[in-house]
């Protein structure tokens, strides 16, 4: 049996004005994906996730949601969906149960228990009492998640979880995720502007740029599909490209960029060709994997940072 589609959205749009924010978007998440939203800011991320949390009205096109259409009047199926927008807001003052409380009492039927178990699920248990003041980035970020959790939804979904925190606190926020996936079998949709983020925990992706779909698919093909290489940066430069050139079991293809070379070739071969420039007497400063979706990313990430966040919706970058 084929999975089911968990949500899909046929030609969703949204327009401010005079600029489209979401243009023609066609997403489809899997039971059971974590599905990465990735596209630089501006995009139309924030914009894309409240509609289909029926916080803001598409000006056209269709969201289903487990396979029931998602109108203003037609809420029901939105009961199995959690979800948080850019950064959720707390009463500081008050503790994460009581916080929980709070919106607890807009569902309905939240009993301290359940609180107590989404607590414990994002690893506050033991904060629970205290006000929500004197917690860090990365725990408000993680009660916003528990928040999200409450109504114990089968589908969550998360707009840039992670963003703003650091390392450690990144790290948590994702082993979260992965474990909410993986033992509490929810489907999450998440968005990020970070390739490296949705790399680490999605199974499937979409990107997005001015409001429009680039490509979806499974992350592992999209890596795949984009041709792998790798940045040299080796002394004498001369001697590295005479040995890489010789290589040819290894090195598909070779050019030079700057003060480095870039080598086509498998990542699994890095060991066996930087031992042989080692050998042969070369220092080797660095062997830097790269893949062109990485690349091609980071270009419409420049590329939307030159334009400044308002720029003018156009479909020039397809590639679909
Ligand atoms: N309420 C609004 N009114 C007018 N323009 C908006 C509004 N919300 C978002 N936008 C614009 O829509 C585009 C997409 O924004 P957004 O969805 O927040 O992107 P992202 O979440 O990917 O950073 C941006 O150009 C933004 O300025
Ligand atoms: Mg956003």
């Amino acid at each position: 049996m084929p999975p089911e589609i968990v949500l899909q959205t046929q030609r969703l749009s949204k327009r401010f004005k005079q600029r489209w924010a979401v243009r023609d978007l066609n997403l489809e998440i899997l039971q059971g994906d974590v599905f990465g939203f990735l596209g630089p800011n501006g995009a139309g991320k924030s914009t894309t996730i409240r509609m289909l949390l029926s916080l803001i009205r598409p000006t056209s096109g269709d969201i289903r949601l487990f396979d029931e259409p998602l109108t203003m009047s037609q809420h029901r199926a939105l009961r199995r969906v959690g979800g948080i927008v850019e950064k959720p807001d707390f009463y500081l003052y008050l503790s994460a149960v009581r916080n929980l409380e709070i919106v607890g009492a807009l569902y309905g039927g939240v009993d301290r228990r359940r609180m107590m178990e989404v607590l414990e699920l994002v690893g506050l248990k033991d904060r629970a009492f205290d006000r929500v003041k004197t917690y860090s980035h990365g725990m408000k970020q993680r009660l916003g998640i528990a928040q999200a959790l409450l109504s114990d939804p089968e589908l969550v979904i998360l707009d840039e979880p992670t963003s703003g925190l650091d390392p450690q606190g990144m790290k948590e926020v994702r082993d979260l995720i992965i474990h909410l996936a993986r033992d509490q079998r929810k489907t999450i949709f998440l968005s990020s502007h970070l390739l490296s983020e949705i790399e680490l925990v999605a199974n499937r992706m979409a990107i997005i740029n001015r409001g429009e779909l680039v490509v979806q698919g499974e992350v592992s093909r999209l890596l795949e599909e984009g041709e792998q290489y790798v940045m040299i940066r080796a002394e004498p430069l001369r001697k590295a490209r005479a040995i890489l050139r010789r290589l040819t079991r290894f090195v598909h293809s070779m050019s030079e960029a700057g003060e480095s070379l870039k080598v086509v070739m498998s990542f699994d071969d890095i060991p066996a060709v930087n031992r042989s420039l080692v050998r042969s007497g070369v220092a080797v400063h660095a062997i830097v994997p790269r893949r062109s979706l990485e690349d091609y990313f980071l270009a419409l990430t420049e590329q939307s940072l030159s334009d400044g966040p308002n720029a003018r919706v156009s479909g020039k970058t397809q590639r679909q």
